[in-house]
């Protein structure tokens, strides 16, 4: 039997993900497979506690909140109901708007990046994406796209967290280079044109998974 694939889509704040996640799994459902979409934060309750640290409704260190983040993310696998690892045994392929990578660059802008990569090594040894798209557009683009859709920003969306994020990604890119696939896809175009160049690239995957 063919192995279902597990994806996960990375970038800055209002990159484009949950674009781009909408537009691949509608792309692969049209030809047939099984797909579930899924994101991180989560909406269990432990993702809920996360999304009230970053709408201020709660305060917390930097380090609580990676410390969540770990724990969201094992919650997101393991759950016998809603976990990644059930899904994929039962056929989906699965899509996630952000996963480990963005502990990596999100909180290790805060403190040490090999500290985050070792708490989420549980994680990683459970299940490794197929492929991490990273869709990397300038933290001007997608600061003035959050500000266009929204009236208030979140804890991380300034403008020089976003830079200081961006770098991170390429810091842990390079560290994980022998271990992850990673694809960068430049956003900063049209989400036709970037839906096409990431068709592409899972098309290869699908083929070799034959
Ligand atoms: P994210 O999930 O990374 O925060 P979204 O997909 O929600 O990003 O996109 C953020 C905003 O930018 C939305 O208003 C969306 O319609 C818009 N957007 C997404 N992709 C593009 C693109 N390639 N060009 C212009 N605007 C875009
Ligand atoms: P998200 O809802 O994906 O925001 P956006 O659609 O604007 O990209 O994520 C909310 C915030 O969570 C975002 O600022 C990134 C942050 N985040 C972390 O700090 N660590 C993590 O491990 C994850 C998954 C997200």
């Amino acid at each position: 039997m063919n192995k279902n694939l597990f994806i996960a889509f990375e970038g800055i704040d209002g990159s484009g993900k949950s674009t781009q996640v909408k537009m691949l799994s509608e792309y692969l459902m049209a030809r047939g497979h099984k797909v579930y979409t899924t994101f991180e934060p989560t909406d269990s309750p432990i993702g809920t506690m996360i999304r009230n640290i970053f709408s201020h409704k709660m305060e917390a260190d930097h380090r609580v909140i990676a410390g969540l983040f770990v724990a969201d993310r094992l919650d997101h696998l393991l759950n016998a109901q809603y976990g990644l690892l059930k899904k994929l045994e039962d056929g989906y392929t699965v899509i996630t708007d952000r996963y480990y990578f963005s502990s990596y660059a999100y909180h290790g802008t805060h403190m040490s990046i090999d500290w985050v990569i070792q708490a989420n090594a549980l994680s990683a040894d459970l299940l490794r994406p197929d492929l991490n798209i990273y869709i990397d557009v300038s933290p001007e683009i997608s600061m003035s796209r959050i500000q266009k859709g929204r009236e208030s920003t979140e804890l991380y969306e300034t403008l020089e967290n976003l830079r200081n994020v961006r770098e991170k990604y390429f810091e842990a890119f390079e560290k994980q280079k022998d271990r992850e696939k990673v694809f960068i896809v430049d956003g900063n175009r049209s989400t036709d044109i970037i839906a096409s160049d990431i068709v592409k690239k899972v098309a290869i995957l699908l083929e070799a998974e034959k």
